[in-house]
Order: C-alpha cells, then structure tokens, then sequence
C-alpha cells in the first residue's frame, strides 16, 4: 500500500490536469450511508420504487418520506471528512482541476473545491413541479409531506432520478473534462450507474491514467484503472496528501 500511495503522490506531482470522479462512497466517513453495498440504501428499498421518477410522479408522499428518513444526516449538515477535505487541498496546491460527483450531499463545494460538476444534482435545492419555482431546501417546511410551493404544486428535489436525463451542462462539462485530463481519480464509486461509470473509460481512452480510491474493487478494476488504492477515503486521502506535504518539504530543504 505503501508503494502505491508513493507511486500516486508522483503521478499527481507530474500530472498536467487531474480530474476526480465522486460517488456515494467518499461521503460514508461523514456518516451519509452509499446506495450499494453494506448497510445501503438499496439494501431497504428497491431503487427502481423510490429512486425512480415514475414512482415519483405517481406517489410523491411515499417517496418523499423515505427520502426524508434518509435524508436526516445531510438535513443535520454532515460535515467534510478527509477525503472531501484531501480533494480541497489538491485544488488549492493547483493539482486538481474539476470534481464530478454522483453526491447530492453539497460537502464537496463545503470542503472548498470551486469546480464541482453535480451530475447528478443536488438535494440542497427543490423546485415546484407545476411553476417551477426553485427553493432551498433548509427554507422549505418538510412538516408538510410532500412539501407544497404557495402556488399548491408540489416540491421535488433537484435531483436526477432514475428514469431522467443527466443535466446536458453537467454531461458535456464531465465528458469535456474526462477527455482533457491526464489523471483521473476514482473515489468511493461502485461504478456501476450509467453514464457516470463511463467517466473514467473516457479517460482512459483518451490516454489518461486512472486510479482507483475503494475498500472494494469495482468493473474498472483491473479494466481500466491502473491500480486500486483498497481502503476508505479519508484514511487513502489523508495518507496521500501527507506523502506530498513530505515532498514537497524536502524540495525546500534541498
Ligand atoms: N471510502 C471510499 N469508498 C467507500 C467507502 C469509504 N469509506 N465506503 C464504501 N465505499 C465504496 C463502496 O465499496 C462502493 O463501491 O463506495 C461505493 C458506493 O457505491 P454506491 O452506493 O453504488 O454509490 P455510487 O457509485 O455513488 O452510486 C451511483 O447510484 O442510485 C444511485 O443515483 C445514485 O449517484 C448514485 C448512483
């Protein structure tokens, strides 16, 4: 592990332009539980029930109360962990360019990252569905299930359910990114939701190095990330800024 913590502290000194893709998994350390896996969301619910927008339309209430069952730890302002916080801290040494997550949970842009690409929107907003007006959430009353807009629509999270298209700005901003990047790290995602799974394929094809930060390996693994840095993201993260702190502090010395 070691070796490969060293080995990607070089590829982000050299790298031109480093890209990282987001998923569920970097947020588990700021107590927001993944979709898949242990202990996931759709280990209670059936995604296609709850997550899609048929269901959605069909019965607003339900959805909307498991969403705010769920919902409790980002309404209670999870903060940061390490690895939103390492993200931040490789933008500000000027190394990382752009973030795409697939989180709704806003803690990237909270950790201090500028350019976050929210492919898959973000729960921090809703918006009505019959006038459209835009609220934020933390100014909506949720007492009221489904929360109503004064005009008597009712509110819908500014999300992307199953079943919708991913915003066009946010897909062709990623895919411009994926293409231009010469790294990209793969954080916390199963990568297995289309079309944010094909992300790092992009990259890759577009001759970028792509490495992997998970405790599990996903489809990328072995395909077309370099190598997996197996563990969680804030301990990896932690580990990897360190190493360029050591570094970069030996370049003075010298
Ligand atoms: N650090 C890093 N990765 C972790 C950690 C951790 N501490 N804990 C779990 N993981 C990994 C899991 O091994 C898994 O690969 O995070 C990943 C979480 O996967 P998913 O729950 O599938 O999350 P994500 O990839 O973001 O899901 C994609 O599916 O339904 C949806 O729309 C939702 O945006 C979401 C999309």
């Amino acid at each position: 592990m070691e070796d490969l913590i060293q080995k990607t502290a070089e590829v982000l000194t050299s790298a031109k332009y480093v890209v990282a893709l987001t998923g569920a998994g970097i947020s588990v350390e700021s107590g927001i539980p993944p979709f898949r896996g242990k202990g996931g969301l759709w280990e209670k619910f059936d995604p296609m029930e709850v997550g899609h927008i048929d269901s959605f339309m069909k019965n607003p209430a339900r959805v909307w109360k498991i969403f705010m069952g769920e919902m409790k730890t980002i309404l209670a302002q999870a903060k940061p962990n390490d690895g939103h916080k390492g993200l931040a801290r490789l933008e500000e040494m000027g190394i990382l360019k752009t973030v795409i997550t697939q989180n709704v949970d806003g803690l990237h842009q909270l950790a201090g990252n500028t350019d976050v690409i929210e492919f898959h929107g973000n729960f921090a907003w809703l918006y009505c569905m019959a006038c459209g007006k835009r609220r934020r959430t933390v100014d909506v009353d949720l007492s009221q299930i489904p929360p109503r807009c004064e005009c008597g629509g009712i509110f819908r999270p500014d999300c992307v359910f199953f079943g919708e298209m991913i915003p066009t700005e946010a897909l062709e901003r990623s895919q411009e990114a994926a293409s231009r990047c010469d790294l990209m790290l793969v954080v916390g995602t199963s990568a297995v939701v289309q079309p944010a799974a094909f992300m790092p394929v992009i990259a890759r094809q577009h001759g970028a190095t792509v490495i992997e930060i998970n405790p599990e390996p996903t489809p990328l693994t072995g395909m077309t990330s370099a190598f997996l840095l197996q563990g969680k993201a804030g301990e990896i993260m932690k580990k990897i800024i360190a190493r360029l702190d050591e570094t970069a502090a030996a370049k003075r010395r010298s």
